[in-house]
């Protein structure tokens, strides 16, 4: 991928999360540092898109819009995955947070890409060892932000560089300074299905080998009919579309009923799954303003054997 694509994805999912805690209420995670990553230019760039994407994809509601703002609030919530981003975090942070109170002190975000915990849950980061590890272009992009906004990188932060593809993430986190006797958590939201299925399982043996038992770790996959145009939602199908246009296609979606059975093979126990319908429930029921859970996506919760 190109630095001028990795910019952009890693700033869209900030703009998003961003507009989310700017103008939703009640939010589903307040993401009030997100913004902040953003210049006004780029602001305006990306709603620029989002009302030119309205207009591609779906003219006749497009028409609708009163102006700019409601396009693009239409996009954000009805189209773009913002509940799913949003959700995960939300999902992630609450298991953090209990597995806290049974004394995990380290805490592993994998595929961090514009991740604000650091500094928008001091609260729980503060008591943690974190360890962010990203796509090595993502994360120079995301270092290179942080030092020109003058961000302080808390001293108990990691920033590890692993292309999960090419490189052992157990090494990598060793070198950092991964302490594999003390019981930790990992987050690995929106990368599965950015990787080939069987980099995706030895990152899940090599997270079981590296943590002691009862580690945990939460992660988001997309089902395999997310993968067929016939069978998937509308706005699923649109979003494969331009990820493949933008040059980050989607590869793998997993099985949720062999679920169980693949973590047990890399050295982990299902503590629990979440299907769309239950996220739904979860962290959508009574809201009006659009949002609802995104279609095919799944969360897992997990620990190691
Ligand atoms: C959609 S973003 C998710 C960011 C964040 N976790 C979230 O939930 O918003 C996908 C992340 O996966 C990372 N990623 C994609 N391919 C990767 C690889 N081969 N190795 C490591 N990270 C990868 C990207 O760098 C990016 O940070």
């Amino acid at each position: 991928m190109e630095v001028s694509q990795i910019k952009r994805s890693a700033l869209m999912s900030a703009f998003l999360r961003g507009h989310h805690a700017a103008h939703d209420h009640p939010a589903i995670l307040r993401d009030e540092w997100a913004r902040k990553l953003l210049s006004e230019e780029e602001l305006a760039a990306f709603e620029a898109t989002m009302e030119k994407a309205l207009e591609a994809a779906m003219p006749d509601q497009a028409a609708a819009m009163p102006d700019r703002a409601a396009a693009v609030a239409c996009m954000v919530r009805d189209y773009f995955p913002t509940s799913l981003f949003l959700s995960r975090a939300k999902y992630a942070e609450q298991m953090l947070e209990q597995a806290m109170s049974r004394g995990v002190k380290q805490y592993v975000i994998l595929g961090a890409g514009m991740d604000t915990f650091l500094w928008r849950r001091k609260d729980l980061a503060d008591r943690l060892d974190v360890f962010e590890v990203d796509h090595p272009a993502t994360q120079a992009f995301k270092q290179e932000r942080l030092a020109g906004l003058g961000w302080r990188i808390p001293q108990n932060a990691r920033f590890v560089p692993v292309d999960l593809t090419r490189q052992r993430l157990d090494e990598a986190l060793r070198a950092a300074g991964f302490d594999s006797g003390a019981p930790s958590f990992v987050s690995w939201l929106g990368v599965i299905h950015y990787l080939p299925q069987d980099d995706a399982f030895a990152t899940l043996r090599m997270i079981a080998g590296i943590c002691p038992e009862g580690s945990e770790i939460v992660f988001d996959y997309w089902d395999t009919e997310a993968f067929l145009p016939d069978r998937a939602a509308y706005r699923v199908n649109w979003m494969q579309e331009m990820l493949r246009y933008a040059g980050e296609p989607m590869l793998t979606g997993l099985d949720p009923a062999a679920i169980a059975g693949q973590l047990r093979e890399s050295g982990l126990h299902l503590r629990e799954q979440l299907s769309p319908e239950a996220i739904q429930e979860r962290y959508f029921m009574n809201r009006s303003d659009g949002y609802y859970a995104y279609e095919h996506a799944y969360f897992v919760h997990a620990a190691v054997l």
